[in-house]
């Protein structure tokens, strides 16, 4: 049995469930999991080189046929990296002093070094998505070039652009993606925006509040993402106007995915009002579970440097940590559904999960309001 929607019938899946191309997280075994329970997985492409990417894109296809997508970051820190040579020497040292606490206490040297410039992978991984064809080229924090989404067209991929405001999602319509992810403020990981304001507000509306308008803005079939878990936000997501719904937390408490342990057993024991949103962990706004590291560098008012610079810096101490099993300095993404993750399912018993409860939800709903 199916439970389709425009979305379904955009991307040839039997359900409206999208797993998000988390970083690190969403991997093949993820991916296929997803996809082959009718719902549509998207292969994380953060970081990950040109070669390693065509790779997992193989790797997807020998384990399902199913469509898939492939997810890539298109910031403008990216495009090329920020060099961090433009960094001043006291904003280094402000973040390389406060860094070097966290390395004291998790025995690790300490250092003043500027950090190495990240290699530009964004030319490159863009390629390996247009050579390997996926259904899906899922783009977020950023803007798609010129002649991309036009490209992709010609190749059978459809485009699916993931934004946090109503402008960015007319915008991205204007740019030619065939989809819009709507992000509300619930969401886990980071703001879907281009560039970092000041402050996260503008870009950390809630999705009951931010869906319908999106919906309303642009004709292309829209995807709720922020706070959904269950069947019960599915239902509520296709109320505001959605065709689907995309999970990222959910997802990422699976037995696929590829969040270390002590990440897993975090989420599974904390609440909605244990995430913030935080600069700290790769200098970029992103909705993450509140631990020393992000709390302590907060307080401390220490400088947080330039977008992804802050990631690279902060990656000695975030290995250590994992080595030593510590949750407190690991960076862990979550959003505001972690309050709704309880167990570690597989994948796949997840799409049936939501499925289910969505088809309850509706034949209950009759019942709950009574028209005179
Ligand atoms: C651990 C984690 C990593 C994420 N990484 C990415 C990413 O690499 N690319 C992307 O487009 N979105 C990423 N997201 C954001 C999701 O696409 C989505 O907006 C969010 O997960 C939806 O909210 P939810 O977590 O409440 O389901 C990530 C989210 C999480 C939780």
């Amino acid at each position: 049995m199916t439970f389709r929607t425009a979305l379904c019938d955009l991307l040839g899946i039997d359900y409206p469930i999208v797993q998000s191309g988390m970083g690190a997280i969403a991997g093949p075994e993820l991916v296929a999991e997803v996809c082959r329970a009718g719902g549509l997985g998207i292969l994380a492409g953060l970081n990950v080189p040109p070669d390693d990417l065509r790779a997992m894109i193989r790797r997807v296809r020998e384990l399902t046929n199913r469509p898939f997508g492939v997810n890539l970051w298109l910031h403008r820190a990216l495009r090329p990296p920020i060099d961090p040579g433009e960094i001043s020497d006291e904003v280094l040292r402000g973040a390389q002093g406060m860094l070097n606490r966290f390395r004291q206490r998790l025995g690790i040297p300490t250092t003043m070094a500027r950090p190495n410039r990240a290699p530009d992978l964004m030319e490159s991984t863009i390629k390996v998505v247009l050579d390997e064809r996926p259904a899906l080229f899922s783009a977020a924090l950023g803007w798609l070039e010129p002649g991309l989404a036009d490209e992709c067209r010609r190749r059978g991929i459809k485009v699916m652009a993931m934004v946090s405001t109503v402008a960015d999602a007319r915008s991205a319509a204007a740019d030619g993606a065939d989809l819009i992810v709507a992000q509300g403020g619930e969401a886990g990981g980071h703001r879907s925006i281009d560039g970092k304001p000041a402050s996260p507000d503008a870009t950390s509306v809630g999705v009951m509040a931010l869906l319908p308008q999106i919906a309303d803005a642009v004709r292309v079939p829209v995807v709720a993402a922020g706070g959904i878990a269950d069947g019960r936000g599915l239902v509520a997501a296709l109320a505001l106007g959605a065709s689907g719904v995309l999970l990222g937390t959910r997802f990422v408490a699976t037995r696929e995915s590829m969040a270390p342990e002590l990440y897993k057993k975090r989420l599974l024991e904390s609440d909605s009002g244990d995430t913030t949103l935080t600069d700290t962990l790769s200098g970029l706004w992103a909705r993450a579970l509140a631990n020393r590291f992000t709390r302590e560098y907060t307080e401390s008012g220490a400088p947080v440097l330039p977008p992804l610079v802050q990631r690279g810096a902060a990656t000695d101490v975030f290995l250590a940590a994992l080595k030593r099993g510590d949750p407190d300095y690991y960076p862990m993404m979550a959003g505001q559904s972690v309050g709704l993750v309880r167990d570690l399912p597989g994948a796949g018993e997840v799409v049936a999960a939501v499925i289910r409860e969505a088809r309850a939800v509706l034949r209950a709903l009759p019942e709950r309001v009574r028209e005179t």
